[in-house]
């Protein structure tokens, strides 16, 4: 079992869409047994509000299923309890590593680092652009799984 929890400033924008792409994919191929799959915020401002109404919108145009959600802020026992901490942009990394503390195992990257062009997922509460933060976490997604499943295939 793979324990994945994605990351972005608020937990009601990008990351909760990350959480439920990527439960999305890994249900279509099978894999929902093999990976567990959260998200949380960098920040408290969101800390127990619900999903921004453009990711509702966005998970419901493209028929991605979710579940009534509430923000919550990233703790420290997150990094020992996930194997996998994937952030949006280096800015939450920094923010990341600020309350987790030092990397020693190595968990902690950008989502959009497994892609063939590793670079920040800009957040649509300041772009208002959902259909980007879409398009950049389903690349995102994709390519993380892919480098998984080369990894654990060999
Ligand atoms: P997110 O977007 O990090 O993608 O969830 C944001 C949500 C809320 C705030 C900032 C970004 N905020 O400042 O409250």
């Amino acid at each position: 079992m793979i324990k994945i929890l994605f990351v972005c400033l608020g937990n009601i924008c990008r990351s909760p869409m990350a959480e439920f792409v990527m439960k999305d994919m890994a249900q279509k191929q099978g894999l929902e047994e093999e990976v567990y799959i959260e998200s949380a915020a960098t920040s408290s401002e969101e800390i127990g509000n619900g999903m921004h109404s453009g990711t509702i919108a966005k998970l419901t145009e493209m028929k991605i299923p979710f579940t009534n959600r509430k923000a919550r802020q990233l703790t420290k026992d997150d990094y020992e309890n996930f194997d996998y901490i994937l952030g949006m942009e280096n800015k939450n990394l920094h923010a990341i590593r600020k309350i987790v503390g030092q990397d020693s195992e190595r968990k902690i990257s950008r989502l959009l680092d497994f892609s063939q062009t590793p670079r920040d997922i800009a957040d649509p509460w300041y772009t208002g652009n959902f259909d980007v933060t879409y398009q950049d976490i389903v690349e995102g997604c994709k390519s993380f799984l892919q480098w998984i499943k080369e990894r654990t295939n060999g």
